[in-house]
């Protein structure tokens, strides 16, 4: 197969024999922000592997993006802690030519609803390492031969303002999030040939969030699309490897044109 996806990342590339668009894997893509992402690439024609843990929703979600956009939409239900489960996405990104982007976004509280730290359960706390630290660069391990070989590899780690800023009950999700926060920095120093992004998108109204915090006074948030285009002008302007706010993404480019 003829394959330059990355190179005309909008483009289809046109061979004798097939047309390639470029591929991105996405955890946790059933609902939430992981599905509005996945909705957005489409749109632009990417194709796609999604993966979460509940098969019924995740068959839904990739049933219906592949109607409305036309893409290729692999749905491989798994728990990302399983390392066989890792595997299989990474096989079927293979399958459909590759790998351009990776976004870890799967992730877990560790308590639903958050508690303070004084009553933090260690074993969520364990589960949330696992899912949203070990999983994730196990990921990223199964991934690299896949994203060196792209033309534009690059890895997005779905990180939270809770990483950075010591909010009451946030502790143990916000510690796996730093942790997940140093393991893009550190790797975006070693893949250089990648960009590596940890994106902190601000607080969305989603399942997560109404989990952590149910009594939340009734409080309108942002809507996991609202926020899609903080990602999708990290994938067009492929600034250098970092840690972004997508706030800030979304807002009229600097005076020179770059990335704040
Ligand atoms: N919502 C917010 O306010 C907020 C703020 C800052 C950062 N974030 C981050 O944004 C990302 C997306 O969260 P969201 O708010 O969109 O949550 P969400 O709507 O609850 O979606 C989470 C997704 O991850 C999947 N998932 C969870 N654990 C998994 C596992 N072990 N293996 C595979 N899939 C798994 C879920 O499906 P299953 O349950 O079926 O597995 C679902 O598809 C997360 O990284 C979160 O930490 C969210």
């Amino acid at each position: 197969m003829f394959r330059v996806a990355g190179i005309a990342r909008w483009t289809p590339v046109w061979s004798e024999e097939t047309v390639t668009m470029p591929v991105a894997l996405i955890t946790g893509g059933s609902k939430g922000l992981g599905r509005a992402l996945a909705e957005a690439l489409a749109r632009q024609g990417w194709d796609l592997v999604l993966d979460a843990r509940t098969s019924v929703v995740l068959e839904a979600t990739a049933k219906e993006v592949r109607e409305r956009y036309g893409t290729r939409v692999a749905a491989v239900p798994g728990d990302v802690t399983d390392a066989a489960h890792r595997a299989e996405l990474i096989a079927a990104a293979g399958e459909l030519g590759g790998l351009d982007l990776l976004v870890s976004n799967a992730s877990v509280l560790g308590a639903e609803p958050l508690v303070r730290l004084e009553a933090q359960p260690l074993e969520g706390l364990r589960q949330a390492l696992e899912t949203n630290v070990v999983a994730a660069l196990g990921l990223v391990q199964e991934a690299l031969p896949l994203l060196r070989a792209s033309a534009a590899g690059a890895v997005v780690a779905v990180s939270s303002d809770a990483a950075a800023e010591p909010y009451g009950t946030w502790g143990g999700y916000g510690a796996s999030k730093a942790a997940l926060d140093q393991l893009a920095a550190v790797l975006g120093v070693e893949e250089p040939g990648l960009r590596v992004w940890a994106v902190d998108p601000g607080d969305m109204d989603t399942d997560l969030y109404e989990a952590a915090v149910p009594d939340d006074g009734g409080e309108r948030r942002p809507s996991p699309a609202s926020v899609v285009p903080a990602f999708l002008r990290l994938v067009r302007e492929r600034p250098a490897s970092g840690r972004f706010a997508a706030p800030a993404l979304l807002e009229e480019p600097a005076a020179d044109g770059g990335l704040r």
